[in-house]
């Protein structure tokens, strides 16, 4: 299908929207009817046709106004944007695996035209037609893993494997929940997940990790995490905590329909060919709880996941302030029904 832009914001006036097609395809992450965090992955081949798991890198009709909001975050705040000097190949490696799989899975959208290291690159939504020489940063107007994630939906944390561990050497992190690449850059596995409850102590950690090392190229994984923002806010990052963390107080029994939302995050996983780093894109999708109840299934279970969720993990996932709010709002459309496993 051909994509309809939407013109919006995710700060400021919030014009974000999602569109019956977007609330149809939302990714609702949630199994049954309790939520605790597992080691969730699975492989990233494809899924059913329209869904945001069809393509390598999905995009969708907020791709335009996100990648301005990301624009607008860099221009403010460059640091969020850092590759160790030892991750340039792991750049140009990214840039390669997004320009292939967009122009062959977007044809109509993306274009890329390769002679040797001569490459010309199209991106017709953006309105950028760029000729350079690949592996030759001069002749692109950023470093290539920048360039290529000013026009990719999604945070990118690019990881260097060495010593049995990764390694948060470079990434794009502007669309975050609450965790900053300032501060992680040079961290492993461990040190950057030391925040997270009950996770390390359940061992989801060491095996996840352990999977991932022995990611291929080729076979990419997937996962889903997700959590709660008040606003359909993309930048919820500690550096701009003063700016959004006080929102989460305008809350009342009459906007929590509308200004709470779901935030999901597809985190797939991919090898990278050159550099062996692991590539981790992190695309947030937002949608408002009122679209939510709009299909009865998830309006039903999201109220069982919110209301049962353990103290600890609502309290790191910043809504236990919210959450009796949530839950009153969310109970009038939990008609006690039973639900049955899957989505
Ligand atoms: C949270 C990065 C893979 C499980 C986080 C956080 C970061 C992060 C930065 C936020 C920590 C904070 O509070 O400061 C990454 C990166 C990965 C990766 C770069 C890829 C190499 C995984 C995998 C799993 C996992 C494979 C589990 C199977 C979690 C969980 C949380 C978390 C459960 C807490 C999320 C929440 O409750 O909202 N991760 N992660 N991560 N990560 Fe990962």
């Amino acid at each position: 299908m051909t994509i309809q832009f939407n013109d919006e914001t995710f700060r400021g006036d919030y014009t974000f929207k999602n569109s019956q097609w977007a609330i149809d395809r939302f990714p609702f992450p949630f199994h049954e009817d309790n939520y605790m965090y597992s080691v969730n992955m699975e492989q990233h081949q494809g899924g059913p046709e329209g869904s945001v798991y069809e393509k390598r890198f999905d995009v969708d009709e907020h791709y335009v106004s996100e990648m301005k909001d990301r624009a607008q975050v860099l221009a403010e705040d460059p640091l969020r944007c850092q590759s160790l000097p030892h991750m340039t190949l792991a750049g140009w490696d990214l840039l390669e695996l997004i320009m292939v799989s967009k122009s062959e899975d977007y044809p109509d959208l993306f274009e890329l035209h390769r002679d040797g290291n001569h490459w010309h690159w199209i991106n017709k939504p953006m309105g950028i037609d760029q000729r350079f020489t690949f592996m030759d940063e001069t002749t692109l107007p950023y470093g290539p893993m920048e360039y290529i994630t000013r026009q990719t939906q999604g945070d990118f944390a690019v990881l260097d494997q060495r010593d049995d561990n990764l390694w948060m050497d470079a990434g794009m992190v502007t669309t975050q929940a609450d965790w900053s690449l300032d501060f992680d850059i040079g961290m492993n596995f461990f040190e950057w997940h030391a925040p997270v409850p009950k996770a390390h102590e359940m061992g989801i950690f060491v095996r996840a990790l352990k999977f991932l090392l022995n990611v291929q190229q080729g076979s990419p994984a997937r996962r889903l995490n997700w959590t709660m923002t008040v606003n359909p806010l993309l930048d919820t990052s500690p550096e701009n905590y003063h700016k959004w963390g006080v929102q989460k107080t305008t809350l009342t029994p009459e906007n929590v329909g509308q200004k709470q939302h779901l935030r999901v995050e597809l985190q797939t996983f991919f090898r990278l060919p050159r550099s062996n780093a692991l590539v981790f894109p992190i695309r947030c999708y937002l949608i408002a709880l009122e679209d939510v109840v709009s299909v009865p299934k998830w309006g039903r279970r999201l109220h069982r996941v919110i209301r049962d969720l353990p103290e600890e993990l609502a309290t790191y996932k910043g809504f236990i302030d919210n959450r009796p709010l949530i839950v009153d709002y969310l109970s009038k459309f939990d008609d006690g029904l039973a639900t049955s496993p899957g989505i």
